[in-house]
Parts: C-alpha cells; sequence; structure tokens
C-alpha cells in the first residue's frame, strides 16, 4: 500500500530551480497541493473556472462525483431526506450534528418565531414592478435586511452570526412566498407559527384571505425532501460567491443576496426553471431527437438543461430522490400521466443511451426533475430558483458561518495572468491614430 506524499515537486524544463510544496490530506476526497508560498517563487496557478481548486477548508458537505455520493456532516443524503425534516438539516449544517429531541423543539421554535418580516420591509415589494421575476425580488429584500436588523451584524461575534442565521433561515420561506404574492397582486399571507416549515411556506404561497387553507400532508412532505436535496452542495458557484463577499467582513444579508444573484443563472440554480421551459418547448418525444441534436452541436450553445456537473461524473444522487418524490407527487395528484413528467423519463433514457452524453459522463441533476414536481405543486416556473435559493441559505449561512469562525481565514483576492498591454506612454489625442 503506497504512503500519500507529503510533499510536491515543481520542476522546471529550463533548470530553474525546483519547487517544492506541502500536501495536505483531508478525511475524505483528493488530497490537495499547499500552493500559498508559490507566489514567493514568482510564479501564481491558472485555473480559471476552479476545475481544480480547493479554495477552502470546510466540514459541512463531501461530494464524490464519481460514486454519486453526497454527505452532510458526514450523513448519506439519501438516509437525510428519507427521515429528516429540513430544519432538522439546517440545524445539522450549522452546527455539525443531527438535533436530539429537545434541540430539534427548540431550534424549530426560535425558527418559527422570527418568520415575521418587518413591517416596513413589506414596501421594499412594492418597489418592484408587479412582474418582476422572484429572484430579482428577492436579491433586492435580502439585500435590504442589513438596513433592518442590523443590531447583530458583527461578523467576527458568534451570537450575532447565530441569530443572523437564525433570522434569514426564519424569513427566506416569507420573503419568497410574498414575492410571488406580490407577482399575483394577492396580498401577504402573514407567517403562521403553528404551521411546520414547508406548510407554512405553501400557506403563505396559496392561501388567500377569503378562505381556510390546509396543505395536502403529502405534497408538504415532498416539499421538505425538495428543499433538503437543495440545502449544500460544497463550494458551488453561489456559496463560494457567499464565502468571496463575506471574505470581506460583508454582513450576512449582504453576503446571501450575493449568493441569490449567483444562483439565479441558467447554469446554475437557473436550470430548474430553464429545463421545464425546455421542455415544454420540447413539447413531445417526436422533438427529443432535435433537441438532443441540438445539445451535441459545436456551433450551438444550446445545452440540454438538467443535465450535466461540474463534479458528478455519475448520476447526481439528489435527481434520483427527486425523481422518485416527483412519481410520488404525481400519484399523490392524479397526475401519472403527466405528459411533461413522461417526456422527461424518456429524454432522460435517450440521453443516458446516447454516446455524446455517455462519453462526456453527463446525468441529470438535481434540477431535472425538480421543476416538474414543482410545477406539478402549483408552483409557477418563476418560482423554481426562488425555492432552491430558500432551501440553499441553509448551506450558504453554514458555509458562511464556518468561514468566519476561522481565525486564519483571509479576504479572498484572486491573482491572474495579465495578458493586456505592456507600460506605454500616454498620447495626446491629437496624435491618436
Ligand atoms: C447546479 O456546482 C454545483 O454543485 C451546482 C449544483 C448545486 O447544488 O449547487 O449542483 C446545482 O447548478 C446543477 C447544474 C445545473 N445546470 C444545468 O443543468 C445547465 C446545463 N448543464 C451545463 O451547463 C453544464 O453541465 C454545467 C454548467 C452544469 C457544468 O459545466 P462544466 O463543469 O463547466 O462542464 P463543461 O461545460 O466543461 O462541459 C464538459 C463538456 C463540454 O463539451 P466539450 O467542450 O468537452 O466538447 O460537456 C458538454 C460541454 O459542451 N456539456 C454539455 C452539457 N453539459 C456539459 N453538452 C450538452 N448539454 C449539457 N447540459
Amino acid at each position: 500500500m503506497s504512503t500519500k506524499p507529503t510533499k510536491a515537486t515543481i520542476s522546471f524544463d529550463n533548470n530553474a530551480t525546483p519547487i517544492e510544496l506541502p500536501m495536505l490530506s483531508g478525511t475524505l476526497g483528493n488530497d490537495v497541493i499547499d500552493i500559498r508560498a508559490l507566489g514567493k517563487h514568482g510564479v501564481y496557478t491558472y485555473d480559471p473556472g476552479f476545475m481544480a481548486t480547493a479554495a477552502c477548508q470546510s466540514n459541512i458537505t463531501y461530494i464524490d462525483g464519481e460514486k454519486g455520493l453526497l454527505l452532510h456532516r458526514g450523513y448519506p443524503i439519501e438516509q437525510l431526506a428519507e427521515h429528516c425534516d429540513f430544519l432538522e438539516v439546517s440545524y445539522l449544517l450549522m452546527h455539525g450534528e443531527l438535533p436530539n429531541a429537545e434541540q430539534k423543539a427548540n431550534f424549530t421554535k426560535i425558527i418559527s418565531t422570527h418568520t415575521m418580516l418587518h413591517d416596513q420591509l413589506s414596501n421594499i415589494f412594492r418597489g418592484f414592478r408587479r412582474d418582476a421575476h422572484p429572484m430579482a425580488v428577492m436579491i433586492g429584500v435580502v439585500g435590504s435586511m442589513s438596513a433592518f436588523y442590523f443590531d447583530a451584524m458583527d461578523v467576527y461575534n458568534p451570537q450575532h452570526r447565530e441569530i443572523s442565521a437564525y433570522r434569514l433561515l426564519a424569513k427566506m420561506p416569507t420573503i419568497a412566498a410574498w414575492s410571488y404574492k406580490y407577482n399575483l397582486g394577492q396580498p401577504f399571507m402573514q407567517p403562521q407559527n403553528k404551521l411546520n416549515y414547508a406548510e407554512n411556506f405553501m400557506h403563505m404561497m396559496f392561501a388567500t384571505p377569503c378562505e381556510e387553507y390546509t396543505p395536502n400532508p403529502v405534497l408538504a412532505k415532498a416539499f421538505e425532501k425538495i428543499l433538503i436535496l437543495h440545502a449544500d452542495h460544497e463550494q458551488n458557484a453561489s456559496t463560494s460567491t457567499v464565502r468571496l463577499v463575506g471574505s470581506s467582513g460583508a454582513n450576512p444579508f449582504a453576503s446571501i443576496s450575493a449568493g441569490i444573484a449567483s444562483l439565479w443563472g441558467p447554469a446554475h440554480g437557473g436550470a430548474n426553471e430553464a429545463t421545464l421551459q425546455m421542455l415544454e418547448e420540447m413539447g413531445d418525444v417526436s422533438r427529443i431527437g432535435e433537441f438532443i441534436k441540438r445539445a451535441k452541436d459545436k456551433t450551438d450553445s444550446f445545452r440540454l438543461m438538467g443535465f450535466g456537473h461540474r463534479v458528478y461524473r455519475s448520476m447526481d444522487p439528489r435527481a434520483s430522490i427527486m425523481q422518485k418524490t416527483c412519481y410520488e407527487v404525481l400519484n399523490e395528484l392524479g397526475l401519472h400521466d403527466d405528459p411533461i413528467f413522461k417526456l422527461a423519463m424518456e429524454l432522460e433514457k435517450i440521453a443516458l443511451e446516447d454516446d455524446y452524453f455517455v462519453s462526456k459522463k453527463l446525468y441529470p441533476n438535481v434540477d431535472f426533475y425538480s421543476g416538474i414536481v414543482m410545477r406539478a405543486m402549483g408552483i409557477p416556473n418563476s418560482m423554481f430558483t426562488a425555492i432552491f435559493a430558500l432551501a440553499r441559505t441553509a448551506g450558504w449561512i453554514a458555509q458562511w458561518s464556518e468561514m468566519n469562525a476561522d481565525p486564519e481565514h483571509k479576504i479572498g483576492r484572486p491573482r491572474q495572468l495579465y495578458t493586456g498591454e505592456a507600460r506605454r506612454e500616454f498620447m495626446p489625442i491629437d496624435k491618436r491614430a
């Protein structure tokens, strides 16, 4: 059994002095070459898109892309999705252990008493056009929380970090649901503390002041699962954004608002909305070949939405659970013949038999089925990414807190490979070509 290397040596083909760098090992996953001292040797590494760069140490989530493994604080996502509710997983992400019965009851109570928004915050929504995308509204409203909850924004104070984290986790469902109500022109529904996290969100989304609304328990359970599957995912683009923004000491609301902005992109969290748009445009199994052809065409920027992943080189474990949840919800609603779901399953089958997708190890990711489930639950396409942001807030605040709790953390400041003009002298305007 070969021992793990403790050093890496970089040698140069011009016989310059080789550089020795230490190697670090984690609990699981690839070892890393510690390049922090590289700068003093006059060279940098180059890795746009961070294809092979570890930007931090973390104890929160681990993904094995080859095996399709996703662990939160060591627990497999399949077991958490099966046995936990979202607040239990949020507690695990934030505190490192699953809560015991007393801790869970206290945590749930605290979160339920922070679900209301400051009354003047409702005015922020009214600054937007009625047809504003919910993600635009959430970016604005979450960022404006810095102006309402500034009594606990010292990022180096653990108590401040905790209360801000709890406020964000508690208020995101209200903010997301009100973003939707604002689009509809319906009155905002206040949170109901007697309801659990998922039921409360569904109530704020679908209830009106005119009649009683009782959340369907099967749909509420499915929604908890959707939230759990989206809670955290290592150093993805939006989490890395939250860390980079937070590394300057920015307050938690500004940091999370930046994370929402990053998640909105169709290559990231916006893919669930884009997937459903793609399926609706595809319309029928007879057009699957046309879309797959476009996805394979290098001259066409079209990508098969909901397919592929930077880390997973096998099925995203969340996609498998989401497909099963999709089936349960459609059955509960008597929509097992839902044409969009059937089209998605046929597309997945055909794509996974196509050499292009097989050779590039492109499998369905978490966004492939999530939109179909949410659409079946009556949630409009425009809210899919807002719900992803709602769920990912648990991971973002856990990662943001982990970074700020690290006494050695520094402001993130990448270097570059400069390819612009070398020094040149100013040219008076009458001398310019
Ligand atoms: C999420 O990072 C995370 O963990 C994100 C996430 C999380 O929970 O935070 O998991 C959530 O964002 C999931 C991904 C959702 N996005 C999509 O479904 C959009 C479609 N997917 C692609 O845009 C793409 O697969 C990415 C963005 C997800 C990953 O892109 P990479 O890692 O930069 O891979 P790549 O673009 O270099 O692709 C490798 C090859 C390329 O072909 P070649 O240049 O090698 O010939 O695969 C091709 C790509 O053209 N490819 C696709 C494809 N995805 C990759 N071709 C067609 N359709 C696709 N979907």
